[in-house]
């Protein structure tokens, strides 16, 4: 290459709007270190903020069972002779409701469901109702099936109508396919019994979109499903949080509530209903259709290894003070037994008790369970106490399962310090941390995992997000501040091998806890700048960590470093190297590749750049794209140190020209977060 070539295309990748940081970044390509694990990025799944029902799983009818305790009828309107009856045909959710003639002929029999905030139709979408029916005394029951708006000011409310016939005196399934003639976020189903002397009796009144994820019957909502495979998670923990303990252990979550037909899956008490009086919802209950069968599916078509986490006999200890709410330690066997069936339900063969119940609800194959958490955010000495029975007792019948303990609420204190050597004497697998903390806490954390112990138990950072004191919402500052953390968890990957951010979902009507990953409406639904920061991580996960370094110490933020976060990982012949901005400032950092080979090239191939000037705002549900990564062409060429000091008219050392290492000046815009992909 001529001088004045060189020259311009060093001049090209040399940056004149900011000052070089005082050192390079240094990235070691000639010494892959330890691996990514395929679990490293993951999902936390909890029903929290009308997460399931109302949310992913796709039932558009509330209290569809009629078992509501309060109310029978809550989330229903009955008009004419409705009455409540508790002799079903599913033993575990007893109630019906029996349809009279209205006993005059200017009246009408029938019952109106609100749905989740209303029903969510789209036009020409097709709907299927479905209900559990019989005419007790014999004789054609026909219903009207209708949306409706109750708020038009058109001739008639419905918008959609059909017709469903119950001719049997025993229960049977009816169903009829609707197709909406329009949109409507917040319609009502409306069930009209238009035959005369006659008697119906309804159960289990249910109505799904038939365009599911995947098409499955008792489906989860399309645009929810496809946001979480769009992560590409390797891991997928469910089903929470606090939801896992109860605010007592009748209203725990129990796995076995949760499988085997829908119609009979018991309803249990939604924690989340009651929790903060400030944002209160009577009507959350968990109707469990999404359960523990669902949710295995859904970690497999999804490509996230399932982590299923169980109750260890403790209440929430949260909301319990006295000992008496916990199960004592000489009475854990029947909760140890829900570990072992669980197991034997994910992986037994179709032989066993549970492997005969999964194959019978469509899944012969096992769904090769590699994990399981017993206890979520457990503290002080019960908690190893009661954790110590399930170990012994997993890893005597399932030594290939891996256990994942944890290390209570706090990221760091008293009960934290306790807990870790509790875990580590357990020999818990992995030890599950949970932190949501304020702006200070991301920024000082960089470098967290750089001096734990190596031969201890592994790190599942479960539960994380970064919350903002006074300000509470989502918003991209926080989304940068968890990118600039998260490259001290890829720095640490050979003992962090497992991050889920948390809380997963909120309905904008329904929600008690913010920031969370993912938003929606009955409708729309949009992905939050932390859900970009969580996707491109999971995306340029990359197969090994690269040694990075400034000076020779991590670049975590520290004193000295501006701001700027990296790490850099390998993946395959590509290098991604991920560079935080967290300053009000550009700048420009020069990445130096270290280790080449002679002849070994580095090519840019692509840049990804997350920023914004907006810092204090999200997307919405009007406007869900306008913070999202640019993909854009990268040129430039890395050039040797010699190369450089001929540009810069230098006469190069003996130094320089012996030097493999090759270097790029990358200019970082103020406030962002940055992929680099170099081909070698
Ligand atoms: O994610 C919300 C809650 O935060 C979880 O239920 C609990 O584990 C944590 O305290």
């Amino acid at each position: 290459m001529t001088r004045s070539r060189l020259c311009a295309a060093v001049a090209a990748l040399t940056c004149t709007a900011s000052a070089l940081l005082a050192g390079p970044v240094d990235i070691n390509v000639g010494k892959p270190g330890a691996p990514i694990q395929p679990t490293m990025y993951g999902i936390f799944f909890e029903d929290i903020n009308f997460a399931a029902d109302g949310g992913l799983y796709a039932e558009l009818v509330k209290n569809r069972s009629f078992e509501f305790p309060q109310d029978a009828l809550q989330g229903w309107k009955a008009f004419g002779r409705v009455e409540v009856r508790d002799d079903g045909p599913f033993d575990r959710n007893p109630h019906y409701v029996r349809l009279y003639e209205p006993g005059h002929r200017h009246k009408w029999t029938g019952l109106d469901n609100e749905g989740f905030f209303g029903i969510g139709l789209k036009e020409g979408e097709t709907y299927r109702f479905s209900v559990w029916a019989r005419v007790p005394q014999g004789g054609r029951a026909v219903l009207r099936v209708e949306f409706i708006n109750t708020a038009s000011m058109g001739e008639q409310q419905f918008f959609t109508q059909e017709r469903v016939t119950v001719d049997s005196r025993d229960w049977k399934q009816y169903e009829v396919v609707m197709k909406a003639a329009k949109t409507d976020p917040k319609a009502t189903l409306r069930i009209f019994l238009e035959s005369r002397d006659v008697t119906v009796d309804l159960e289990h009144v249910s109505l799904f979109p038939t365009d599911t994820w995947k098409g499955h019957r008792n489906g989860m909502r399309k645009d929810l499903a496809q946001a979480l495979a769009d992560l590409h998670p390797g891991i997928f923990r469910f089903p929470g949080g606090c939801i896992v303990e109860g605010a007592d252990l009748d209203t725990r979550y129990n796995w076995k509530n949760t499988v085997g037909p829908v119609e009979n899956r018991p309803l249990n008490e939604n924690r989340w209903e009651y929790t903060f009086p400030h944002r209160f919802f009577p009507d959350y209950f968990q109707s469990y259709g999404l359960g523990f069968f669902e949710f295995f599916q859904l970690s497999e078509e999804i490509g996230a290894e399932p982590l299923p986490i169980l109750s260890c006999g403790l209440a929430c200890q949260f909301q319990n003070d006295s000992p008496d709410a916990h199960v004592p330690v000489a009475e854990l066997q029947p909760y140890i037994q829900d570990a072992l069936d669980l197991i034997e339900f994910a992986n037994g063969g179709t032989d066993t008790k549970w492997g005969a119940l999964r194959a019978e609800m469509g899944h012969p194959a096992p769904f090769n369970l590699k994990f399981i958490g017993i206890g979520n955010e457990q503290w002080g000495p019960e908690y190893p106490e009661h954790l110590e029975p399930f170990v012994k007792a997993i890893r005597a019948a399932h030594p290939e399962i891996r256990i994942v303990g944890s290390s209570g609420p706090n990221s760091e204190g008293d009960q934290f310090d306790y807990l870790w050597p509790e875990m580590r004497r357990l020999g818990a697998d992995l030890v599950d941390e949970h932190f949501y903390r304020p702006y200070e806490w991301f920024l000082s954390q960089g470098a967290r995992y750089d001096n734990y112990d190596r031969k201890g138990p592994k790190v599942f950072a479960g539960e994380y997000a970064c919350h903002a004191r006074g300000r509470k919402l989502n918003h991209f500052y926080a989304s940068l501040l968890e990118a600039a953390f998260m490259t001290g968890l890829e720095r640490n990957a050979d003992i962090v091998h497992m991050a889920t951010y948390a809380p997963l979902f909120a309905h904008v009507e329904g929600w008690q806890w913010r920031p969370d990953l993912i938003w929606y409406d009955n409708l729309r639904s949009f992905r939050t700048a932390s859900w970009h920061v969580q996707q491109l991580y999971s995306e340029f996960k990359g197969q090994n960590v690269l040694k990075t370094t400034m000076d020779g110490a991590s670049v975590s933020g520290a004193e000295g470093q501006d701001g700027i976060f990296a790490s850099s990982v390998m993946d395959g012949g590509k290098v991604y190297v991920k560079v935080v901005n967290t300053a009000a400032e550009p700048r420009t950092v020069r990445l130096n590749f270290t280790g080449l080979k002679k002849g070994q090239a580095v090519e840019p191939v692509e840049r990804i750049r997350f920023t914004s000037d907006k810092l204090y705002e999200d997307n919405s549900i009007e406007l869900p794209d306008q913070y999202k990564p640019v993909r854009g062409t990268f040129t430039g060429r890395p050039v040797t140190a010699a190369e450089r000091a001929q540009a810069a008219g230098q006469k190069p050392t003996r130094a320089q020209l012996r030097s493999l290492d090759r270097s790029v000046d990358v200019n970082l815009a103020p406030y962002c977060f940055d992929i680099y992909v170099f081909e070698l």
